[in-house]
């Protein structure tokens, strides 16, 4: 496993790294394009990668089961069968092109906290409930965070309708990857069943590695509100209708991008970007008569982000208006900042410095299932380290040192809560 070609364990002391990161690799295989990682939920890929990781739980000692929305659950019973469970987990669907660590690590971390509690015949007060949620990253349809938000109660029967690019909806995709839709209440837990729940997760900013630390206790989680912007213009021959004359949907939508990055750099720790865009009919020689772009403004005041939002609507209205363009503009998800449990962000803090580092307290720029988890349950996350603050790019990187240290302190912090929680 973690020998070289000398025969000497390249990894002195480090328990658990070799197993976590060769099987961050072999997740890394369950994919919808060869040569990179795309796992968007309910893809073949997924559905596979459930199987593996069900698997996985099953062999560290966990009885496993499926939600109808196809996220992976392992339990680990407590010394008393049935008590309330700490959760641990995050999600395994990727963005299109992702790194290998984005979620995935946070869920084969947690699986082998548990392996290790096993093996040694440990039992806590509390069960260990390991969590794979199938869908936070919103790469496939457009909502995200939806395994978490049915776990938590929140998730409406519109959920079912939503539909990808392809036209598919979320109903068709679960029933052809094995779930339940009309089961999606099902998925919700009763308050009390989960006492506590904690995400171990990279930290996909450059805030640890600019200040030499390995991993952070995490205070709150940004905001978020996810838009839809379509412009419709008129399509028409690129080489004889005069420039003064044109509705140029995609001309109007360049300038109404720009606007989004003015007034996302207006505020600060305000951020906003264009990530898709779609210009139709796509010819070399027409004038584009239809653009649908999507925008992702994120902070951590809710003020602030929607008072930016409104202020970027009345602009995109203003430049639609003036290039005699239509625009509709559709706000279709919002997210709350939120702060994160006192309780389990000092408990994170103190796994942190017993396992001899100094913990950093730091807010979240990206998004998790624990900021949807905090709505049902005392929740935190624990930040580890990643490459350059480099993330949602191939390109992610951890070290292995990082990697164990990760998993000792989602241990520690597992032991601690469990004392703590009563
Ligand atoms: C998830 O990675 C998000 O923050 O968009
Ligand atoms: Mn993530
Ligand atoms: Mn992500």
């Amino acid at each position: 496993m973690a020998h070289n070609e000398t025969g000497r364990d390249p990894t002195p002391g480090m328990r658990f790294s070799p197993v976590l990161m060769a099987r961050l690799e072999a997740l890394a295989a369950f994919t919808e394009v060869e040569g990179q990682l795309t796992r968007r939920y309910l893809s073949p890929a997924h559905v596979a990668a459930v199987g593996q990781v069900e698997a996985w739980m099953a062999e560290a000692g966990m009885s496993v089961h499926t939600d109808p929305l196809v996220s992976a659950f392992g339990r680990y019973e407590g010394r008393t069968p049935g008590a309330p469970a700490i959760m641990l987990g995050s999600h395994i669907d990727t963005i299109v092109d992702a790194g290998r660590y984005d979620g995935n690590l946070g869920v084969l971390a947690a699986i082998a906290v548990v392996a290790e509690l096993s093996a040694r015949g440990e039992r806590l007060e509390h069960a260990i409930e390991v969590a794979a949620f199938g869908e936070e990253e919103g790469s496939r349809f457009p909502a995200h965070i939806l395994t978490s938000s049915a776990l938590i109660g929140a998730a409406g029967p519109a959920l079912l309708d939503i539909r990808d690019a392809d036209g598919i909806t979320v109903r068709e995709a679960l029933t052809r990857a094995g779930g339940n839709p009309d089961a999606y209440g099902d998925c919700a837990r009763r308050k009390g069943e989960i006492a506590a729940y904690l995400e171990l997760h990279i930290e996909q900013g450059p805030i640890l590695d600019t200040q030499g630390l390995a991993l952070g206790a995490v205070t709150a989680i940004n905001g978020s509100v996810r838009t839809m912007v379509s412009v419709a213009g008129f399509a028409g021959h690129a080489g004889t209708v005069p420039m003064g004359q044109r509705r140029d949907a995609l001309a109007a939508a360049s300038e109404m991008i720009l606007c989004v990055e003015r007034i996302g750099a207006s505020e600060a720790h305000l951020v906003a970007t264009v990530g898709r865009i779609t210009a139709l009919p796509g010819a070399q020689n027409v004038i584009p008569g239809r653009v649908a772009f999507t925008i992702d403004m994120r902070g951590p005041s809710d003020p602030v982000r929607d008072h930016a939002h409104a202020a970027l609507v009345t602009a995109l209205k203003e430049i639609a208006r003036r290039r005699r363009v239509e625009v509709t503009i559709d706000a279709y998800q919002r997210n709350a900042a939120t702060a994160l449990h006192p309780l389990v962000i000092d408990v994170v803090a103190e796994a942190i410095t017993a396992c001899g580092q100094q913990p950093l307290r730091l807010p979240s720029g990206a998004g998790h299932d624990a900021g949807i988890m905090a709505g049902h349950c005392p929740s935190g996350m624990i930040f580890l380290r990643c490459k350059a603050g480099i993330s949602h790019n191939p390109a992610e990187s951890i070290t292995m040192e990082d990697a164990d240290l990760g998993v000792r302190v989602l241990l520690e912090a597992a032991r601690r809560l469990d004392r703590r929680l009563g």
